[in-house]
């Protein structure tokens, strides 16, 4: 596991962009992308970069259950506001959070898994330790499932949802599909994040903390800043 403390979440954009860079130097075709405020500012980075995505894929970690690509608060519309828009990739895939099937879905969200497997993966955490939406008790072997958010997670979205219900379901990469990308960037900031970091770098694997996961990954970088690692040891 690497570690790298920067300043603020500005400056984590970057280092995670030039992971990515360097990464996509060595042949990373297909990327794992992920929503949230977390990698907003790495999705900046791409978009003012000369980086060519046209013959890139991407694969999203999740979406919202009962929200159209156009609702403002759905990952497909975050991404393509925050990225595609900007960056068009020559193909790029998301959950669809309004398929009449949802375990149909799941089941070619796999499929394009298998087709594309992840080279460079981004992702953020909850408060909880989840990644994507995995929340804690979720199977490591899991793949793509439809997930009930736990009360923690609801109460974390409802910033986003002004007068609106929030999704209590979403459609969600599994742990097993996650792990198997070649490289994770993990960025964190903020202290509301630092006790998730503390048992992801010190504590064991447990179903309790889903991005202990990750625990062991030969790829592993941890981007986070003086707040989100405040709790470590050294
Ligand atoms: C949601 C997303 C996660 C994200 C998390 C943290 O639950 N599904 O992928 O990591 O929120 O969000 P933020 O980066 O806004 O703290």
């Amino acid at each position: 596991m690497h570690i790298v403390t920067v300043a603020d979440a500005k400056e984590g954009g970057k280092k995670a962009f030039e992971l990515l860079r360097d990464s996509m130097k060595k042949g990373s075709r297909t990327l794992g992308l992920a929503t949230g405020s977390t990698p907003l500012t790495f999705y900046q980075e791409i978009v003012k970069s000369d980086l060519d995505f046209s013959q890139m894929i991407s694969l999203n970690l999740d979406e919202y259950v009962g929200l159209s690509a156009s609702h403002p608060q759905s990952y497909a519309y975050f991404m393509e506001e925050h990225l595609f828009k900007a960056k068009p990739f020559k193909a790029h895939y998301l959950p669809n959070g309004l398929a009449e099937d949802l375990s149909a879905e799941a089941k070619r969200y796999d499929e394009l898994l298998a087709t594309h497997p992840i080279d460079f993966q981004i992702l953020g955490i909850g408060r909880n330790g989840h990644i994507g939406f995995n929340e804690p008790g979720t199977p490591f072997d899991e793949t793509t499932h439809v997930v009930d958010l736990t009360e923690s997670t609801i109460e974390a979205n409802s910033r986003f949802f002004d007068n609106e219900e929030v999704p209590k379901q979403a459609i969600s990469m599994g742990i097993a599909s996650i792990i198997a990308a070649k490289q994770i960037v993990l960025m964190a900031y903020g202290k509301d994040k630092a006790e998730a970091i503390r048992g992801l770098v010190e504590g064991k694997q447990t179903l309790e903390l889903p991005a202990s996961s990750l625990k062991g990954h030969p790829h592993l970088y941890l981007v986070l800043d003086k707040e989100a690692a405040s709790l470590l040891k050294s």
